[in-house]
């Protein structure tokens, strides 16, 4: 069986970070040498918290594009595009807004905690409460059956196979596929501090663009185990940050459980494992900045490249539009017999 197609996106509020890349960016790059793939940059979607400040969104856009490519997404195999280009999306998400309801939306664990936390309470905007529908709307216009996307979005991956199973009722057909989950081995990357996940939010994340002081300045401020106050002292692992990091990145496992062990029975430095961790982000990161600092220099061709992407999906995802509102039965101009 052919591949199946893959969609899969980011919010437009600012460039990536090593937790985007350890999350879902490196495997962007290892699927799109098998399957046809589209990387949605979400600039609508961003609006729904951001929509005063709409020159942060348009900027982002450009940051983001930077951060797909300088992580060695190629525009010739991956087709990067901007959701405000495609307007069949939301042309699916104002009829899809009809097949969910309010409560059904007030039930997804991302949103109750997302309202909650931001303080909306009923002020949520409308939008707001309504993203997963327009992630839905993203994810069948491309006709998508693989989304790669952190365990924390997964749900909003049932709320889109709601809609496409009512869509199909609709139409009597199969006239949209449903989509699957594909949710990262490694889990979220703590904060240095280890309290919470990295987050840009919360001013914890590590850029793609950071430079060599910037990446020892954050291993640095890592929490190891607090209990560990002499090298000869018997020290955690779980809840380490410096071990978590370790673990997501470290190719060697044998040699990271070997230090693993040391570090438990005593007389294995919080110096030697933050070396190690350092050397490992400079030589991941390095080739990233640089190819990012390439591709910076000339926005004109990257911006290029984002327009050439949204003209290819724009096709594919207009002709989903097409299909859809025509099983189902809408917007034609005639009359019932
Ligand atoms: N909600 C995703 C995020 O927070 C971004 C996104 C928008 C997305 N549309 C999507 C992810 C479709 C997967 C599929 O980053």
């Amino acid at each position: 069986m052919k591949n199946p197609v893959i969609l899969t996106g980011d919010r437009a509020t600012g460039p990536l970070h090593l937790g985007h890349y350890a999350g879902t960016l490196k495997s962007r790059v290892a699927l799109q040498g098998t399957h046809e793939q589209y990387l949605l940059i979400a600039d609508m979607q961003a609006l729904t918290d951001h929509a005063d400040r709409t020159g942060l969104v348009r900027d982002a856009v450009l940051e983001i594009a930077l951060d797909y490519l300088a992580v060695g997404v190629d525009p010739d195999r991956s087709v990067i595009c901007r959701q405000s280009g495609l307007p069949a999306l939301s042309e699916l998400s104002m009829l899809y807004l009809n097949l969910i309801t309010v409560s059904r939306l007030e039930r997804i664990p991302t949103i109750r905690e997302e309202i909650a936390s931001r303080g909306f309470g009923r002020a949520v905007p409308a939008g707001f409460l309504a993203y997963p529908v327009a992630q839905a709307a993203d994810i069948t216009g491309f006709r998508a059956g693989l989304v790669p996307v952190g365990a924390d979005q997964a749900p909003l991956i049932e709320v889109t196979n709601e809609v496409v199973r009512r869509v199909n009722a609709l139409a009597g057909e199969p006239v949209l596929p449903e989509a699957r989950a594909l949710i990262p081995e490694t889990g979220r990357l703590p904060a240095p501090d280890g309290r919470g996940k990295m987050s840009k939010s919360a001013g914890t994340a590590l850029p793609l663009s950071a430079g060599p002081d910037q990446i020892s300045a954050f291993v640095r401020s890592m929490f190891t185990d607090p209990g560990h106050l002499r090298v000869e002292d018997p020290g955690r692992v779980e809840g380490n940050v410096v071990f978590a990091y370790l673990d997501a990145f470290d190719p060697d496992r044998e040699e990271v459980s070997r230090l693993k062990d040391r570090y438990r029975a005593g007389g294995l430095g919080d110096g030697v494992i933050k070396r190690r961790l350092d050397q490992l982000l400079q030589e991941l990161i390095r080739p990233i900045r640089e190819r990012r600092a390439l591709f910076a220099g000339d926005p004109a061709q990257v911006l290029g490249i984002v327009k050439g992407g949204t003209e290819r999906a724009a096709e594919r995802t207009s002709e989903t539009r097409r299909r859809v509102f025509r099983a189902i039965g809408v917007g034609a101009l005639t009359v019932s017999a």
